[in-house]
């Protein structure tokens, strides 16, 4: 990684005094600065830290017409003894070069990503909330800068990181509807990118299921509509005979989830069988039935772990008991416990800040 500051330009005034750390919609307020970072010529120029603000562009941009757009959603939490720290960032760095290695764009280098983030942080470090279930959430995101409409590669791009305190994504059990209608990837596409058409598609579905009382799809394979595969901005996990199950990756169409990776591994180390594998609605339907299935949770950077109360499948409801899910219950509290310093961090995942 390349050493060296990066440069800042500070904010001539702070929005902190007047942001209300008690009342953080999801993705709404943005700290007071954000990096930057240009890619031309076939290569990367220095990253900058500036005041948050509105960007210029001609309406020919290429990344509004053809979506060549990508992002990423990284935590960072404040720990017990007052430092801040980042959960897994370098996963997050991976899965952004398959994204924009997918999408034909160029490698971000990680120098941009990991320092600049820590560099953004370490400014911004009164940003990170202390409370329960919050944090400071971090989005990398780059996008195709070539003033254009000819459908090709850009020859130009931004790489930004921009910070939002947050609070929960979801505060209650969550409701699924199971979407057949419409499908959110297909083998050969783009799932397992983080690439901004895939959540443009997801909108007209969502909105659909909204309407009927569900907060977000569950999505099916493409092929046969009958295989499980995750929800709108989380995988999915089941409990079912004692084992913690969730769908396999093998078909590129699901978003290889961080948080994911983390409960597979914590829930092994827990001792507990986990299975990742095809799971179909009808083998759910089963298991609920029998009373083998005793609990759905969704797992992502946004929403942690959030239960699932009620998956709708046709005519049937899968009715959960939120309040008896002792699986997803230990793994939120390990999980938080470990982003506040609370617990042992075995494998190195909280990377701190320089703050
Ligand atoms: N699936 C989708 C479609 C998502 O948008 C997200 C959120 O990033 C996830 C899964 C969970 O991934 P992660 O745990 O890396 O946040
Ligand atoms: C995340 O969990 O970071 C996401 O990206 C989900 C969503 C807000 C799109």
């Amino acid at each position: 990684m390349q050493k060296g500051a990066i440069k800042i330009t500070k904010a001539a005034t702070s929005k902190l005094a007047s942001t209300d750390f008690n009342n953080l919609p999801f993705g709404k307020l943005f700290t007071d600065h954000m990096l930057i970072a240009e890619y031309k010529n076939g290569t990367w120029g220095d990253p900058e830290i500036v005041p948050y603000g509105p960007l210029s562009f001609d309406p020919s941009l290429i990344s509004i017409h053809y979506g060549q757009s990508i992002f990423e959603g990284i935590k960072a939490f404040r720990m017990k003894d007052g430092s801040a720290a980042i959960f897994r960032p370098e996963e997050n760095l991976k899965r952004f070069n398959k994204s924009a290695h997918r999408m034909a764009m160029p490698d971000v280098p990680a120098f941009h990503f990991i320092e600049g983030m820590k560099q953004l942080l370490t400014l911004e470090d009164k940003w990170i909330p202390d409370a329960y279930d919050h944090a400071l959430y971090i989005r990398p995101f780059m996008f195709a800068s070539d003033e254009v409409i000819g459908v090709a590669p850009s020859s130009k791009y931004l790489f930004m990181i921009i910070l939002s305190p947050v609070g929960p994504y979801f505060s209650n059990p969550l409701k699924i509807y199971v979407e057949e209608q419409f499908v959110r990837a297909a083998p050969g596409g783009v799932g397992y990118a983080k690439t901004a058409g895939n959540y443009a598609a997801s909108l007209y579905p969502a909105r659909l299921a909204r309407e009927k009382g569900f907060d977000q799809v569950l999505w099916m394979d493409a092929t046969e509509h009958k295989y499980v595969q995750e929800c709108g901005a989380m995988n999915v996990f089941f409990v079912m005979d004692g084992k913690v199950i969730t769908p396999e990756l093998s078909s590129g169409t699901i978003l290889d989830g961080i948080t994911r990776k983390s409960i597979l591994h914590l829930a092994k180390s827990m001792g507990k069988t986990v299975e990742e594998r095809e799971i179909s609605i009808d083998e759910l339907v089963e298991g609920y039935k029998k009373g083998t299935l005793t609990e759905a949770f969704g797992a992502g950077t946004a929403v942690t772990v959030s239960k699932i109360e009620t998956l709708q499948y046709k005519d049937t409801q899968i009715l959960m008991d939120a309040a008896n899910m002792p699986v997803a219950d230990l793994l939120k509290k390990t999980m938080t416990a470990m982003r506040d310093g609370t617990a042992p961090d075995p494998d190195g995942w909280m990377v701190k800040t320089n703050a």
